[in-house]
Parts: C-alpha cells; sequence; structure tokens
C-alpha cells in the first residue's frame, strides 16, 4: 500500500460512531469538556475488556512463561530517576510568539515543515526557541504539597515490572526467559493530545518485560516481533494495513538496543500501534544501582549470576481498540438503504449475539427471554424488544454483534429460530436445543475480515 493512503473511514465516522452507541464520549462533557479526555461508556467498556482479555490470553492462558503483576501507579520517586524519566522523558516545546500563542512540539513541526524556518502553523507567528519540557505529571503525598513529599503519576508500566523482579524471581519459580506483564493506566503530560483515543493524557497500557539471558535477546526481539504482529492479524486486523518499522539510530530511546514499533494506517496515516525494544540490561542495572540490591539471576547449572536483558512489547490498550474499530467500520447497500455495520472478529465484538422477538406480542417476548437466559450464561448476549425488527438489527450491527436470533410466529411452533449472521446477513432456521453450542463454536472458529484488503 502507498505510503500517502489513508483509511477509507474517517475519525469523524468513529468519532460519530462512538458518541451515537455509547462507545465513548468527551469526558466532563456537562461541563464543556476537558482537555482530549474521554469517558467509555457501556459498549466501550466490554469492548476495551475484550481487547485486554484477549492480551491476557495471549500471554497468560497459551504459554507458562509469563505470570502478571498489578503494581501502583504512585512509586518512590527514586524509580523515576534511575528509569532516567526525570532526566530524560521530554519533548522539545516552542510557543508562538504571534497572535494565537498556541504551543507545539518542535519535532513535529520539524517533520511537516521539512525545510526553512519553523513557524506556527495556526496562525504563521515566529517560535520561541525550544525547550525541554517532562511529560510526567507531578503530584504530593500527604497534606503538606511541599518538594519532599512531591511524587509522580506513571508514565510507563514497565518499571512497576523492573522493580518487583526479585520478588516475582522468588515467588514464581521462574528462571529466563521469563515474562512479567501488566495492564494499566499510564499518565503523561503531551503537548499536542489529540486524534480523538489515539493520543491522550491518561491511557491504558499492555506490557510484558521479557527476562532472557543476554545473548538471546536479538533472538527472542525478533520472537515477539513476529508473535505480536500475530495477535493483530489473528484478531482480525487486514495484514495490508499493519506495517513494521524499525527506529533509527537517532529515534531510539535511552534505554534502547533496537526498537520495532507496529504501525496501522490509522485515518491519521501510518502510526504507532506498539513498540516492541530489546531494553538490554539498562532497567536492572539502573534500579540496582540506584536502590543497593542485587537484581540477578543466579544460574544454579553454570554457577553463575548475571543480569537478565529485557525485551518489551509495550501496546496501548485505547490505541488498539481504536485500530480494531477502524478495521472493522463499514457501510454498504442493502436494499436500497445504508447499512453502518463494525465487523469485529467475533471474539472482540462486546455482545456476541442479540435475542429478538419479531414482535411484542403472541407469547414471542416471553420466549425470547427464555431463549436469551439460556444464552447469556455462556455467552454476552443482549435482549432487545423495543422498535421495528429492521432497526433492532441496524442497531446491533453498529455494536458489531455478529449473530442474531429472532423469535417468531414458527418458533412458537416448533422450537427454532432464524439465525442471522452480521456479516454475511445470511439467515439460517435452527432449534432453539442446540443454539448455545452452535454459537460456541462459531465463537472459537478462526475469522478473517471479509472487508476487501
Ligand atoms: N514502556 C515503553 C513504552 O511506554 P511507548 O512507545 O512510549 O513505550 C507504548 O508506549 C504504547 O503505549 C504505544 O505504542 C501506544 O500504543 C501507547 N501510548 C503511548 N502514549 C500514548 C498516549 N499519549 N495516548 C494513548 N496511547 C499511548
Amino acid at each position: 500500500m502507498a505510503e500517502t493512503e489513508t483509511q477509507e473511514v474517517t475519525l469523524d465516522e468513529i468519532v460519530a460512531l462512538c458518541r451515537r452507541r455509547g462507545f465513548i464520549f468527551p469526558a466532563s462533557e456537562i461541563y464543556g469538556g476537558f482537555a482530549n479526555t474521554y469517558d467509555y461508556g457501556h459498549y466501550g467498556v466490554l469492548l476495551k475488556n475484550n481487547v485486554k482479555a484477549e492480551w491476557w490470553r495471549s500471554m497468560l492462558q497459551e504459554r507458562d512463561d509469563i505470570v502478571a503483576i498489578d503494581s501502583a501507579i504512585i512509586q518512590h520517586p527514586r524509580v523515576w530517576e534511575a528509569s532516567g524519566h526525570l532526566e530524560g522523558f521530554t519533548d522539545p516545546l516552542v510557543q508562538c510568539l504571534g497572535k494565537c500563542k498556541r504551543r507545539w512540539r518542535e519535532d513535529d513541526l520539524r517533520e511537516a515543515q521539512q525545510t526553512g524556518e519553523l513557524k506556527c502553523p495556526e496562525c504563521g507567528g515566529d517560535l520561541t526557541e525550544p525547550r525541554r519540557f517532562n511529560l510526567m505529571f507531578e503530584t504530593h503525598m500527604g497534606p503538606v504539597p511541599d518538594d519532599a513529599a512531591k511524587a509522580y503519576l506513571r508514565p510507563e508500566t514497565a518499571q512497576g515490572i523492573f522493580i518487583n523482579f526479585k520478588n516475582v524471581l522468588q515467588f514464581a519459580r521462574k528462571a529466563p526467559p521469563f515474562g512479567i506483564a501488566q495492564i494499566g493506566k499510564s499518565f503523561r503530560n503531551e503537548i499536542t493530545p489529540g486524534s480523538f483515543i489515539f493520543r491522550t493524557r491518561e491511557f491504558e497500557q499492555m506490557e510484558m518485560e521479557f527476562f532472557v539471558p543476554p545473548g538471546e535477546a536479538p533472538g527472542w526481539h525478533r520472537r515477539w516481533i513476529e508473535e505480536r504482529m500475530r495477535w493483530y492479524v489473528d484478531l482480525g486486523l487486514r495484514p495490508d494495513r499493519l506495517r513494521l518499522r524499525e527506529h533509527g539510530p537517532e529515534e531510539l530511546s535511552h534505554y534502547s538496543e533496537a526498537t520495532s514499533d507496529i504501525e496501522y494506517l490509522f485515518p491519521i496515516g501510518w502510526s504507532e500501534l506498539e513498540g516492541i525494544a530489546n531494553r538490554g540490561e539498562f532497567d536492572l542495572n539502573q534500579h540496582a544501582r540506584f536502590s543497593g540490591e542485587k537484581l540477578e539471576y543466579f544460574d544454579q547449572e553454570k554457577g553463575e549470576a548475571y543480569v537478565p536483558h529485557v525485551v518489551e512489547p509495550a501496546a496501548g490498550v485505547d490505541r488498539s481498540l481504536l485500530a480494531f474499530m477502524v478495521d472493522a467500520y463499514d457501510t454498504e447497500e442493502v436494499e436500497g438503504r445504508t447499512r453502518t455495520l463494525l465487523r469485529l472478529h467475533p471474539r472482540m465484538a462486546p455482545v456476541k449475539v442479540a435475542v429478538l422477538p419479531l414482535v411484542s406480542k403472541a407469547g414471542m417476548p416471553e420466549r425470547a427471554r427464555v431463549v436469551y437466559e439460556e444464552l447469556r450464561s455462556r455467552i454476552p448476549a443482549e435482549y432487545d424488544e423495543g422498535g421495528s425488527i429492521g432497526r433492532r438489527y441496524r442497531r446491533q450491527d453498529e455494536i458489531g454483534t455478529p449473530w442474531g436470533v429472532t423469535v417468531d410466529g414458527q418458533t412458537m411452533e416448533d422450537d427454532t429460530v432464524t439465525l442471522r449472521d452480521r456479516d454475511s446477513l445470511e439467515q439460517v432456521r435452527v432449534a432453539i436445543d442446540g443454539l448455545g453450542d452452535e454459537l460456541a463454536a462459531r465463537l472459537e472458529r478462526p475469522w478473517s475480515s471479509p472487508k476487501p484488503g
């Protein structure tokens, strides 16, 4: 796909659907909104839970060399000294000296303007000299807001893993190569948040630190790049919307020996979805130096201790969710009407099956409710009897429900229902007895997007 190509769906269409169907809305809306912050509604929560559940499944359930952790958001301030964040987690900030006085990231402007003296993209004004701006959010522990009480909201979940290396080694009975995985909120005082949930100041990360014998790091780095790319494709992202980009030496973070980004073709163009870094021994060495604790693994067989190297796949929950929505969004003409739908992988879909009585009479709602209550104990199901059947299907299509079960007149005679497929619109008649098994089997089948690449 050409570099300049963009998605067929716009960010505005995604934002509108998210709002219309209650996935995501602007936070603090009754106070006029608040600086690119967002709240997740019911279907947004369900979809986000599925993103996280699939990540945990791939990290914990489908292998036995990774354990979980949930560390504190506010850690000892020395953590951020050791990690290099206090010193180096900065962006170059410039401010417009002209009319608008807006602040920009100098590196973004340089990328966009390429040559000549940089000017404010908003009003064309001159800009200040760049100054380093630290992205960490400051807070205070306890009642006195002085320097001694200063603390930080974590800008990445990774450090909570490194500082627990010794605890995990002791209790998890693991030896390198092994990993520690964490999902949780991170905070960055981004200069230019934007593009909906793509870049916000409060977001969730899914990070795994994989500790390996030093010589094995480059090989594991390659394996984790493949694993993580496969995860997105297996969950339905179209492979030609994904690509790998290796960081050049000038772009590498202070801790990284090598980093490759998995990029997705978002409506704003190709952008980072996940970074996979070989962090070497940087973090364990730093925390050993600052804390005075030995952070090593003792190899019994060789009779020697070593500092493991770390390979880190670091993904964003919100950014992944956005990619899954963008990839799934589709519209098509059906019998003269435009149908909007989310062709989500069934495992990603917030609701797997909707149970709908054809009409609200003749015993159909009661029968449908029984079918729904049987199904919901096995898979996420929704019951809906409000409005015409066409309107209810359109609603389910827009939230990405892969299957619809309709209870109609025939159901009352022979205990069968129609089972509608969201993508093909095919409807088949199936017996209520065995419906749960059929849907559970469908949920486990491999799936790929029916949208053309
Ligand atoms: N521990 C390494 C690390 O944090 P990163 O590339 O800065 O690496 C990892 O972040 C992932 O977290 C990104 O690929 C992205 O998906 C997500 N992420 C980072 N900053 C974000 C932001 N401001 N808003 C939303 N997601 C963000």
